[in-house]
């Protein structure tokens, strides 16, 4: 569990994507996707990430997708996988994978497709749909 290369040693981003404009990342999004993400942005603004979503619903998601057979969650019983980094202070961090920017909408985007954002990845897509990301979303944030 070595966290040697988080947080401190961030990768260098050239200017961040804005998360509310998501059919201009650099990043292929479908259009549905994209449209989604956009009305996902309605409420963003200062305090906690807006996801749309209730954190006590995303953890009872998160237990029954069984997210813990790859990751360390903690206050999910049974989530100790090491296949995925600890997520025990995401809400601390400010990249997704070592390089997304830690922002509602990319977080969303994230859980729904992680090889669309990110090719290659070992995270599999789980056919969440796009309100389930939200609820996971906004229990993620809560860990700090
Ligand atoms: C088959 C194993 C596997 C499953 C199941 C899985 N993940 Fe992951 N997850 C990974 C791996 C591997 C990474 C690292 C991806 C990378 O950096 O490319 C990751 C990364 C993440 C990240 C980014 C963490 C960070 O520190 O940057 C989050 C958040 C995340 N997963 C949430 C979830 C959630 C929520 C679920 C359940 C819906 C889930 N994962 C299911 C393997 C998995």
């Amino acid at each position: 569990m070595s966290e040697s290369n988080r947080a401190s040693s961030d990768p260098v981003m050239p200017m961040p994507p804005d998360p509310c404009r998501p059919c201009a990342w650099p990043q292929r999004v479908s259009t549905a996707l994209c449209l989604a993400l956009l009305a996902a942005c309605g409420g963003h603004g200062a305090g906690t990430p807006a996801t749309g979503g209730d954190a006590a619903t995303g953890k009872r998601l998160v237990t029954q997708y069984q997210c813990g057979a790859c990751h360390a969650i903690p206050e999910v019983p049974g989530a100790g996988g090491d296949a995925g980094p600890p997520l025990a202070h995401f809400g601390r961090l400010s990249y997704i994978a070592n390089g997304i920017p830690n922002q509602p909408a990319q977080l969303t985007a994230w859980l729904i497709d992680p090889p669309a954002m990110k090719p290659g990845t070992a995270m599999p897509a789980l056919g969440l749909t796009e309100q389930e990301a939200r609820h996971m979303a906004a229990f993620l944030y809560t860990l700090k």
